[in-house]
């Protein structure tokens, strides 16, 4: 557990970016810097940079080798089939689990939705209950909503009972206790808030609803970020987005837990899906994995093969250095905004003071509004967010800054953001 409410009050002491990751020579693998040596870009949650190892795979499928994955006998297309599984099996490794029950998706929204339509429609009771906290990000939180009206068509009532955030910035753990009843099916829950920036606990999670409900996990902003391993987990689904892993758009995860494989519902079929259809039109499924089950059509083949590369280049910087490279910059620059008179910051760090970050801390000034201050920041070429940052803000007093690091930036570039904030809020 990286962060809690015991921790409140410690001292910062590690103001240095410490790590033994050099940004520069990590900033020299992406051609966006290269092209734009003056950006800043602190908005990493939203989506990550490539890497020129990403951008070449994506670049070789359209001019040299394009085709149809595994649908003709033809070279390219086997070599395309292949290509596509040494894909799976690279990112199914990166996150411990096996390939087949590893799922292509087109993104992090693609997968949670799926994971409600795939298992909710056909598991769900009147009277079952989804627990989901409304200050995670709309993509983990509105699917629930949806199978709830297409059941309530059906007949079916479901509820949907809401959980909230702890004034520090994780789960408000009281409040899940109180809310699990007998009828509570599944929690959905975000690993790292992208928001906040904490880690939101799924140990203690499944420790409170035990093991007869399930747990979705929306792994969206731990990923590359973090060790993301399922098999120590302890969750039913995960999703995550892989242009937030140094991916391109267009390719995402969904993994699930051998043990729910055999109650889901396919909600795609199509060319290549593992069904067929008997004479009075009964539908029969053949799949073997929940890979087969899930993917129907012709794939995002240029974005996925992107993913197998990114995981790669992943390793190739090593995921503690990641890691703790994230975690010093985030400390070292919660060190520098808690001197900035009238900053108000969000839940998380700013909050918790805790002594490990994950690239993200959100706040506000008393001074100036969020939107006025990232047009100043944006002529200086420094890319954050602002706004509500797709979750159900309860008034703009919870509209925040979100500031969201990765691996190339720098201590160098927070002590430049402090400088452009110290002017354009007046201190
Ligand atoms: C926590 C979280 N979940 C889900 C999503 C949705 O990801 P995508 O838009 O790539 O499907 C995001 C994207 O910002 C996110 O931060």
């Amino acid at each position: 557990m990286y962060c809690s409410p015991f921790k409140v009050g410690n001292k910062i002491e590690n103001t240095e970016s410490g790590s033994k990751l050099d940004p520069a020579l990590v900033r020299a693998q992406f051609p966006i810097f290269n092209n734009n040596p003056d950006l800043i870009y602190f908005d990493n949650a939203s989506t990550s940079q490539k890497p020129a190892s990403v951008i070449e795979v994506i670049d070789r499928y359209h001019t040299k080798q394009c085709a149809n994955a595994g649908r003709g006998a033809y070279s390219w297309s086997t070599q395309l089939d292949k290509a596509i599984s040494e894909s799976r099996e690279k990112v199914a490794a990166f996150i411990g689990a096996r390939a087949e029950d590893t799922a292509f998706t087109s993104g992090a929204t693609d997968s949670l939705n799926t994971v409600a339509l795939a298992w909710g429609l056909t598991n769900l009771e009147d009277g079952d209950e989804i627990m989901l906290c409304p200050r995670d990000h709309k993509s983990a939180v509105l699917p629930w909503y949806n199978l709830k009206d297409l059941l309530a068509r059906q007949g079916k009532t479901i509820t949907i009972q809401t959980f909230d955030i702890h004034e520090v910035g994780d789960y408000d753990l009281k409040s899940i206790k109180a809310k699990l009843s007998p009828r509570t099916r599944l929690l959905a829950m975000a690993h790292i808030h992208h928001v906040f920036g904490l880690d939101m606990e799924v140990p203690e999670i499944r420790q409170i609803v035990g093991d007869r409900v399930l747990i979705s996990l929306d792994a969206s902003q731990s990923i590359g970020h973090i060790p993301v391993d399922v098999s120590k987990l302890d969750v039913d689904f995960l999703s995550f987005s892989g242009h937030k892993v140094f991916a391109t758009t267009g390719s995402g995860v969904l993994w699930v837990n051998p043990r729910v494989k055999e109650k889901l519902h396919a909600v795609k079929l199509g060319g290549k899906s593992e069904a067929s259809i008997k004479e009075r039109g009964e539908l029969i499924f053949e799949h073997k994995s929940t890979a087969e089950l899930l993917e129907a059509g012709t794939q995002n083949i240029p974005a996925i093969l992107s993913l197998g590369q990114a995981v790669q280049f992943v390793e190739s910087v090593g995921l503690a250095t990641i890691q703790s490279h994230i975690s010093n910059l985030t400390v070292y620059l919660y060190s520098k905004l808690r001197e900035l008179p009238g900053i108000i910051f969000a839940p998380g760090m700013g909050i918790c003071r805790c002594e490990a970050g994950f690239g993200i801390i959100s706040f506000r000034f008393e001074q100036i509004s969020n939107l006025d201050l990232s047009f100043v920041l944006d002529a200086e070429n420094i890319f954050v967010r602002s706004g509500d940052h797709c979750t159900y803000a309860r008034d703009q007093s919870e509209e925040y800054l979100r500031v969201s690091m990765h691996l190339y930036n720098s201590a160098e570039e927070v002590d430049q953001f402090i400088a452009v904030l110290e002017e354009a809020a007046g201190l």
